[in-house]
């Protein structure tokens, strides 16, 4: 198995290496390579995604990414984060799945990725007059509809899918098809929310949740609303996934600029996209709730500053491994 590692920008490179020895320690046979991307890489070739980077990407089983985006690059044509675009769309990894688990929250954002308004038309009017354009096609709706239905299937069985019905044209060919699909899913409670009554229900009541589909930008806002209510986006991990292909793994966090090169950085999300890389990328299930269960271990004890601890980033990678290595609890009872 190879997994191409995209440390990027920012406080990137500080969390995907503590996730790399983190992958390492989980799944040994596992082999890594790193590869630039986002600014770091438009400063040394002109390009955030240059084409070796993307060649390794298609030819890898996983892809774990740190995040891109920090730094002046108004000098160059692209942005740094152009570079997470080209390559989301890609590798047409068209279903986000952001898992949020906290106390009695347990939800997962199945968040629609490569389509609306961050990959439609754009453009400016002579007069000033800037657009961004939402489009869909049936055909990318359904797709993405399927997964949060079959998810909802492997978890509670309740689907909410979140639109803006009332006022968008997207939205009201996203509900009909979502109505049309739970015919095939007579086992999935399906529920529509207007996007902003979602966001009100998510604060007031995040355990009524299980799983919430939805377009690329209403899934955007709504992730770092369940972010905030779960751990913060210290904690947050993503899936993307298309069919078949490499996935693609990476914090719901940014770059912390404002933190980056302090070595402080918590890396507890991009840890736990490792776990989802395992799980989802590697079809390894079993190293997968290992990690899992490390983390959670590492995290009742030693606490990153965002958590209100001193650990250093590398200093809570270190006890996730230190944790790998104990015998779990159900092997020792087994002995
Ligand atoms: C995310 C991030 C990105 C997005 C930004 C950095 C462009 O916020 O993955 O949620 O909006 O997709
Ligand atoms: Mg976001």
């Amino acid at each position: 198995m190879k997994v191409v590692l995209l440390p990027g920008d920012g406080i990137g490179p500080e969390v995907v290496a503590e996730a790399a020895k983190a992958l390492v320690a989980a799944a040994p046979g596992v082999e890594t390579a790193a590869q630039p991307i986002g600014g770091e890489a438009l400063a040394a070739t002109g390009e955030a995604l240059p084409a070796v980077t993307l060649a390794a990407c298609r030819a890898a089983d996983g892809v774990l990414l740190g995040a891109v985006g920090s730094g002046d690059y108004s000098w160059t044509a692209s942005n740094p984060e152009d570079g997470m675009f080209e390559l989301r769309r890609a590798l047409d990894v068209y279903a986000n799945l952001r898992p949020f688990r906290d106390g009695e929250i347990d939800l997962l954002i199945v968040r629609e990725l490569v389509g609306g308004m961050y990959f439609g038309d754009r453009g400016e009017r002579p007069d000033g007059t800037v657009f961004d354009t939402c489009e869909y096609r049936p055909d990318q709706v359904d797709r993405l509809l399927r997964r949060g239905f079959e998810l909802a299937r492997s978890r509670h069985g309740r689907l909410t899918s979140v639109d803006k019905a009332n006022v968008l044209a997207t939205s009201r060919l996203w509900r009909e098809r979502a109505i049309a699909m739970a015919a095939s899913y007579p086992d999935v409670e399906l529920d529509h929310l207007l996007v902003d009554t979602a966001a009100m229900r998510l604060v007031q009541a995040p355990a009524d949740f299980d799983v919430i589909v939805t377009e690329n930008t209403f899934g955007d806002i709504l992730s770092d609303i369940a972010a905030a209510l779960a751990g913060g986006l210290g904690v947050a991990a993503s899936a993307s996934l298309g069919d078949g292909g490499p996935g693609l793994f990476e914090p719901v966090h940014g770059t912390a600029p404002d933190i980056a090169g302090r070595g402080v950085a918590n890396p507890t999300a991009a840890i736990r996209s490792v776990a989802m890389l395992l799980e989802y990328g590697l079809g390894m299930p079993a190293e997968a709730a290992r990690l899992d269960a490390a983390l959670d271990r590492a995290l009742a004890t030693v606490r990153t500053f965002d958590q209100g601890g001193v650990a250093t980033t590398a200093e809570f990678g270190d006890a996730v491994v230190a944790a790998l290595a104990e015998p779990l609890a159900a092997e020792l009872a087994d002995a």
